[in-house]
C-alpha cells in the first residue's frame, strides 16, 4: 500500500467521518426524540399510568390548541356577564376534560416531555413524603424556557444548592426585616390613593383595577427586592411584561425538540431581555456591596442577603436571586389583590365587614406590622381569593429518581404537574358550596375546612413552599386597609369575567371599578 494517501483517498475518508458523524448525530437525536419517551411511556403505562394519546415529538400540543380555541369561539357566542366562580373548565379546558376521562392522576405530554398530571391530594401527600424538598426537581424544560425571568435562583435551584440557598436567604423574610418594609409600601399605596382621588374629582371614577395594581404592586416589589425607586422601577416592570409577552403570549412549543428555533424570534428577545436586567441588577449590586462597607441600613431583601452571605454567594447568584425576588413575587400579590377587589365589588358586605375590622385593629393610628395580624377577617378572606382564583395554578416538580407512590413508580425524569385550580375547586374536598365566595370557611381552620390538607395550597407544599408568603399577607392586609378606609368598590357593566391561564391565573379582559371614595 502507498504510504501517502491521494487528493481522491483524503476525500473518500473525509466523505465517510462526514456521514459516521451525522448518522451518530441522528441516531442520539432519535434516541432522544423518538426512543427515550417510547420508553417512558411504557414504563409509565406498565405503572398504570395512563392518559390521552399522545404522538411524538409534539405530545399533546394540538389537543390543548384545539380545546382552548374551540373554548374562545364557545365563549365569543354567548354574551354572558354572570360571574361564575367555576373556573376550572374555563382556564384550563384539557385538564377539565381529560380528568373526565382518566380521574385525577394521568399522564400527558408536553412535546417528548412527560408529565403526571395529579390532581389529588391524596396522591400528592403520599408521593412527597418520600422525597425530601432538596431532592425534588424542577422541570428542566421550563428551567431552560423561564432562564431569563429565574436564572437559577430559588424558585429553580436544586439540590444541596437549594438548601444552602434557602437557609441563607429567609433571615431577609423574618418579621423584623419585613417590619422595616412595612413603610415603603404604605407609601406606594399612598401614592396610588392620591391618584385615585384626583381621578375621581375629575369626575372619572372608572379605574381599570389590574393595571392600577400591577404598577403599584411593582413599585413596592422594586423597592422591596433591591430598593428601586422611580424611573429604574418602571423599567422592570416594563421588562417584566416585555418578558411575558415573549415567553408566555403566544402559542410556544416547550418540550418540543427544536422548539428554540420555532419559536426563534420569542426566545430571543427574552434572553435580551433578560440580560438587560441582570446588567441593571450587576451594577444596583455592586453598588450596594460598595455601601455596605460604609454601614449600609437598607432594609430590603437585598440588604439582609448581602448581610448574611458575607461574600458565599458569585456574583451571578446574587443576580438571580434579586430577580427571583422580583418576578416570584411582583405579579403572584399583584394578582391576588386584583382578584379580591372583583370579589369585594361583588360583595358590598365584606367590604363593609373589613372596614369595620380595620377600624377596631388599626383605627386612627398609623399601619405598624405587629397589628397586622390582628386582621384575621382580611386574612381569610385572602385565602379565599386564593382558593377561588389561585394566581400560581399549578405546581411543578420533576423526579430525579424512581418514586414509589401506593406501590406504583414515576420514573426517574417523569415531570409532574400539579393542578391547584382543580384541587380548590373540587366538590369531593370542599363540599356543595366549593364555588361560592365564603371567607368565613378559613374561620379557626387554615386550611378552610378542605378534607384533606393538601387540598389547599395557594403557596405550594412541603419545604419548597413559597418562602415570600409573609411578605405578601402583609402587602396584601397594608394595601387593602388603606383602600378600604378611602375608598367603596362597585363594578362597572363593562366587566366580561374570563379567567385565563397565561403563566398565572388572570382576568382575561380588563377589570373595569368603580370606585367612590367614603
Ligand atoms: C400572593 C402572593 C404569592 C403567591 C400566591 C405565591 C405562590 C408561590 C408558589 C405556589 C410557590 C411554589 C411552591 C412550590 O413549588 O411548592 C412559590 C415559591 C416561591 N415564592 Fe411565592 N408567592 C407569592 C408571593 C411571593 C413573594 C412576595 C415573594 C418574594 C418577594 C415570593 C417568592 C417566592 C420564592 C423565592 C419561591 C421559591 C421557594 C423555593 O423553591 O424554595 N413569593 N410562591
Ligand atoms: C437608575 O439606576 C442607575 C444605575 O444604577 C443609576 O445610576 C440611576 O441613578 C438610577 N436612577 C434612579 C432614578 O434611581
Ligand atoms: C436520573 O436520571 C438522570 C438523567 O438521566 C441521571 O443523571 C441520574 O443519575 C438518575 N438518578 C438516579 C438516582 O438514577
Amino acid at each position: 500500500m502507498d504510504q501517502f494517501l491521494g487528493v481522491s483517498q483524503f476525500l473518500y475518508l473525509f466523505f465517510n467521518v462526514v456521514v459516521i458523524v451525522l448518522s451518530l448525530m441522528f441516531l442520539k437525536l432519535f434516541k432522544r426524540c423518538w426512543i427515550s419517551p417510547v420508553r417512558a411511556q411504557t414504563k409509565l403505562r406498565q405503572n398504570g399510568f395512563v392518559g390521552p394519546a399522545t404522538s411524538f415529538p409534539l405530545g399533546n400540543f394540538n389537543d390543548i390548541k384545539k380545546l382552548k380555541i374551540a373554548l374562545v369561539m364557545a365563549e365569543k357566542r354567548k354574551s354572558s356577564t354572570i360571574i361564575n366562580h367555576d373556573i376550572h373548565s374555563i382556564a384550563l379546558p384539557h385538564f377539565a376534560l381529560w380528568q373526565q376521562q382518566y380521574g385525577k392522576v394521568f399522564v400527558h405530554w408536553l412535546g417528548i416531555e412527560p408529565f403526571v398530571y395529579v390532581a389529588d391530594p391524596e396522591f400528592l401527600s403520599v408521593m412527597s413524603k418520600g422525597v425530601l424538598a432538596k431532592s425534588w426537581g424542577k422541570p428542566n424544560v421550563f428551567k431552560k424556557d423561564r432562564e431569563p425571568m429565574f436564572g437559577n435562583g430559588l424558585v429553580m435551584v436544586e439540590g444541596d444548592d437549594w438548601t444552602r440557598h434557602r437557609h441563607m436567604i429567609t433571615p431577609a423574610f423574618s418579621p423584623l426585616n419585613l417590619k422595616g418594609m412595612a413603610n415603603m409600601m404604605v407609601e406606594s399605596t399612598t401614592n396610588m390613593l392620591d391618584r385615585w382621588a384626583i381621578q375621581i374629582n375629575s369626575g372619572n371614577p372608572v379605574f381599570d383595577m389590574e393595571e392600577e395594581i400591577i404598577v403599584t404592586a411593582g413599585e413596592i416589589s422594586a423597592k422591596t427586592s433591591f430598593g428601586v425607586t422611580g424611573e429604574n422601577a418602571t423599567q422592570f416592570l416594563k421588562n417584566l411584561r416585555a418578558m411575558q409577552l415573549a415567553l408566555f403570549h403566544s402559542h410556544r412549543y416547550v418540550g418540543v425538540p427544536f422548539s428554540g428555533i420555532l419559536d426563534f424570534k420569542q426566545t430571543l428577545e427574552a434572553k435580551g431581555l433578560g440580560k438587560e436586567i441582570d446588567s441593571l441588577l450587576l451594577s444596583i449590586i455592586n453598588e450596594r456591596k460598595r455601601s455596605l462597607v460604609e454601614g449600609d441600613d437598607h432594609h430590603d431583601l437585598l440588604g439582609s442577603l448581602l448581610k448574611a452571605e458575607k461574600g458565599e454567594f458569585t456574583a451571578t447568584e446574587l443576580v438571580d436571586e434579586c430577580k427571583t425576588f422580583f418576578f416570584a413575587g411582583v405579579e403572584t400579590a399583584a394578582l391576588a389583590l386584583t382578584w379580591t377587589f372583583m370579589l369585594l365589588a361583588i360583595h358590598p358586605k365584606w367590604q363593609d365587614t373589613l372596614r369595620d375590622e380595620i377600624r377596631q385593629v388599626i383605627g386612627d393610628s398609623e399601619i405598624e406590622y405587629k397589628k397586622l395580624a390582628g386582621l384575621k377577617k382580611m386574612s381569610w378572606v385572602m385565602n379565599e381569593v386564593l382558593r377561588l382564583y389561585p394566581s400560581a395554578p399549578n405546581a411543578q416538580r420533576q423526579a430525579r429518581r424512581d418514586i414509589e407512590v401506593n406501590g406504583r413508580v414515576i420514573p426517574n425524569g417523569t415531570n409532574i404537574w400539579i393542578d391547584v385550580v382543580a384541587m380548590h375547586h373540587d366538590v369531593d374536598l370542599w363540599g356543595d358550596d366549593v364555588n361560592e365566595f365564603k371567607p368565613e370557611r378559613f374561620d379557626g381552620d387554615l386550611h378552610g375546612g378542605c378534607k384533606n390538607k393538601m387540598g389547599f395550597m395557594p403557596f405550594g407544599f412541603g419545604g419548597r413552599m413559597c418562602i415570600g408568603r409573609n411578605m405578601a399577607f402583609m402587602e396584601y392586609k397594608i394595601l387593602f386597609s388603606l383602600v378600604l378606609s378611602r375608598f367603596e368598590i362597585s363594578f362597572s357593566p363593562g366587566y366580561r369575567h374570563s379567567p385565563k391561564h397565561v403563566f398565572s391565573l388572570r382576568p382575561g379582559y380588563d377589570l373595569p371599578l368603580i370606585v367612590r371614595a367614603l
